[in-house]
């Protein structure tokens, strides 16, 4: 068993204050970090620690920000055999802010390395991705990386997971490649154009992507918990609650715990537990990928909350 997440890195640069400013207002914060992020990297990691065999692919620059995730993959004990690096290009970057009172974020990410990954580059990955029991994919990179990948791993039966995230419309003929698409209720909009605000609507979102082709669908749904369907049956969890102090890369924290599950052959309603499970944890602390919780930590809160079936 084993994933193969081929996606961003982005360092994360991220301010804490009382509150947003408004265009043109200056305000002073509280703290600032940077450190390791990019959803794909966040959600690497998530499994990785989760407990899954994680193959992580993406491409950095050969700069300072580019060092930070070789030295946190192997600090981790990840594998760095796939972290491409291109002289000239400058690692991704993201300004975060967040809001000390309410734990929500902005985001502006810069997607430069990441975003040209060359088609000698994913022909490199070929076998790897060929091999792989699961594919993860968020919309950090290139598109037509992205397309390609899709493309190697329909045509071997891998199954592919598309957190969907940033928002971008997909083609048709992409989509039907999709086993499992994972947005959250923005996202889940943008690509129906159906407004998801509760279960109701969350079940015709899921059943337009599966009229599009796609196998199964989760749709994360912020307070109101996290939403799935795969064409018969259909689950609503509702948010676990923790006292949250930074919400960035919940989304990641949770396709990360779910990929995890579904490697290790657990059925859709299952996985969506340990999604939500991991994606308490990691609001729960600062930052992105250091956020991600332990194996540890995730069957703790999953027994307290699910029981032990
Ligand atoms: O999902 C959170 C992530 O989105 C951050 O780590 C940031 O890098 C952006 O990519």
């Amino acid at each position: 068993m084993s994933i193969v997440d081929f996606g961003s890195f982005v360092v994360d640069l991220t301010s804490r204050s009382k509150g947003f400013p408004v265009p043109g207002q200056t305000i002073l914060g509280n703290s600032f970090r940077y450190g390791p992020g990019g959803k794909g990297s966040n959600q690497a990691v998530a499994a990785h620690r989760a407990g899954a065999d994680v193959t992580f692919v993406t491409k950095l620059g050969k700069d300072a920000f580019g060092q930070i995730a070789l030295d946190f993959y192997r600090k981790e004990g990840m594998n760095t055999d796939y972290i491409l690096e291109e002289e000239g290009l400058s690692t991704s970057v993201a300004q975060i802010m967040v809001d000390e009172e309410s734990a929500q974020n902005a985001i502006i990410v810069i997607i430069d390395a990441c975003g040209k990954i060359s088609e000698q580059d994913v022909e490199k990955c070929r076998k790897l991705v060929e091999s792989a029991n699961i594919l993860l994919l968020q919309h950090e990179i290139n598109m037509d990386a992205q397309y390609r990948v899709i493309d190697i791993a329909h045509r071997a039966g891998v199954r592919i997971v598309l957190n969907p995230a940033p928002a971008a419309p997909i083609p048709d003929e992409i989509m039907a490649k999709i086993d499992i698409v994972t947005p959250n209720e923005t996202e889940a909009e943008v690509l129906t154009g159906i407004h998801v605000a509760n279960a109701a609507d969350a079940r015709r979102a899921a059943e337009c992507f599966l009229k599009k082709g796609v196998r199964q669908v989760v749709i994360t749904l912020g307070a109101m918990g996290a939403y799935a369907f795969d064409g018969v049956r259909e689950e609503l969890l509702p948010r676990i609650p923790v006292e949250a102090v930074d919400t960035t890369g919940a989304g990641d924290a949770f396709n990360g715990g779910f990929a995890m599950a579904l490697d290790a052959g657990m059925d859709l309603f299952t996985a969506l537990r340990y999604g939500n499970v991991t994606g308490a944890l990691s609001v729960t602390r600062y930052g992105t990928a250091p956020a991600m919780p332990t194996r540890e930590e995730i069957d703790r809160l999953y027994a307290a909350t699910y029981g032990t079936k």
